[in-house]
């Protein structure tokens, strides 16, 4: 479909908490070792946030830093868009939260709930208000506390996840910008959504002394069956969105996968037949930090003129749901 207006990433900013938790740290709390989760997963530390940091205040120090690079103020957003399931709370949103701390007033402000691909989601709804004219700065932030609904007596899941924030300001652009957004698209197979769930908390099954009891306000995963649904459906909607702009892997300069896997990861570029050294990878530092995972590692790499103006790059995730996405830029 033809659009109108041309939308970019303006600018783009990330937070991390400052307490680090090491693997050897883990192999104190459960049977683990630093062997296992760097051989395992590629990680090897991850960032908690403090008692008295919720969502929304990662979610604020990222924003600042994208609002700052793409030179916008809060009055300047139109739309506030979170990624999140580890909202600050069941309501009001984390995005209406935010939208108040950056002083953005009357915009629309909604969270995303879709797991991993929680910015990649918002990030495509934000592309279309802007190529639609109907907005012209959108703030999308990833954004998760998840080291608060773990159990960290699992050691299938508690050495996995970490806290973070990564941001995006998606604007509106002159077609004659060599920067732009030049496709996305968002999926989701529901039949998979038992494989990664928090059970309790919603109408399902309300919080009662019993959930508390059995953990089931924490994650729940089957790590191998999503394993494999990651590199298939990552792999899937990315040659989607290449395929239909007649690009191939030979196209991209970067590709930005969710950090959930460094195993997962080198199974993704293989399938896409792209080069390791193109493929951003910053898990060993963070983890898994959900939603933040992408805005975290782009913003790095922008940051440090590794990804640079020009680039084209591919960002795609999967996560709870299941859903995933890919999102084809130049920056
Ligand atoms: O962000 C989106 C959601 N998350 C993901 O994408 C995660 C996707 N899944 C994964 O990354 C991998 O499935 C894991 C890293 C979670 C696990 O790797 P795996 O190759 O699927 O291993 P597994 O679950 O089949 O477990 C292999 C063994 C088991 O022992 P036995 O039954 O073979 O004796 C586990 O009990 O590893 C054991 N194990 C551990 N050992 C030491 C599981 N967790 C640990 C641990 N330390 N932390």
């Amino acid at each position: 479909m033809r659009t109108k207006w041309e939308a970019k990433i303006a600018g783009t900013g990330h937070y991390v908490p400052e307490k680090v938790l090491t693997n050897s740290d883990l192999e104190k709390i459960v049977d683990t070792s630093d062997e296992w989760i760097r051989s395992m997963t590629g990680m090897v530390e991850r960032r908690v946030a403090s008692k008295d940091q919720a969502s929304s205040d990662l979610a604020y120090e990222a924003s600042i830093k994208a609002m700052e690079m793409a030179g916008v103020k809060g009055k300047d957003i139109g739309m506030v868009i979170c990624g999140t399931v580890t909202p600050d709370h069941m309501f009001p949103t984390t995005a209406c939260i935010l939208q108040n701390k950056i002083g953005a007033r009357g915009c629309p402000a909604f969270d995303m709930s879709a797991g991993c691909t929680g910015f990649i989601y918002g990030a495509d709804i934000a592309r279309q208000y802007v190529e639609n004219g109907i907005a012209d700065n959108i703030l999308v932030v990833g954004v998760e506390t998840l080291t608060k609904i773990i159990n960290w007596k699992d050691r299938n899941t508690c050495v996995l996840f970490g806290d973070g924030a990564g941001a995006a300001i998606i604007s509106r652009t002159q077609s004659t910008d060599i920067s732009k957004i030049i496709d996305s698209e968002i999926m989701a197979d529901g039949a998979f959504g038992d494989l990664l769930i928090m059970e309790a908390g919603g109408s399902r099954m309300p919080a009662s002394e019993e959930t508390v009891r059995e953990n089931l306000h924490t994650i729940q995963m089957q790590g191998n069956k999503v394993f494999k649904h990651a590199v298939k459906s990552m792999a899937l909607v990315c040659e989607k969105v290449l395929k239909r702009n007649n690009m191939d892997s030979h196209s991209i300069d970067w590709v930005v996968p969710h950090q959930a896997n460094v195993r997962i990861i080198d199974s993704l570029a293989k399938r896409l037949k792209v080069d390791k050294d193109k493929v951003i990878i910053n898990i060993e530092k963070y983890g898994n930090t959900s939603a933040s995972t992408i805005p975290i590692a782009i913003d790095e790499a922008i940051r440090a003129n590794k990804i640079r103006k020009g680039d084209i790059v591919l960002m795609t995730a999967f996560g709870a749901g299941l859903t995933y996405g890919a999102y084809l830029v130049r920056i």
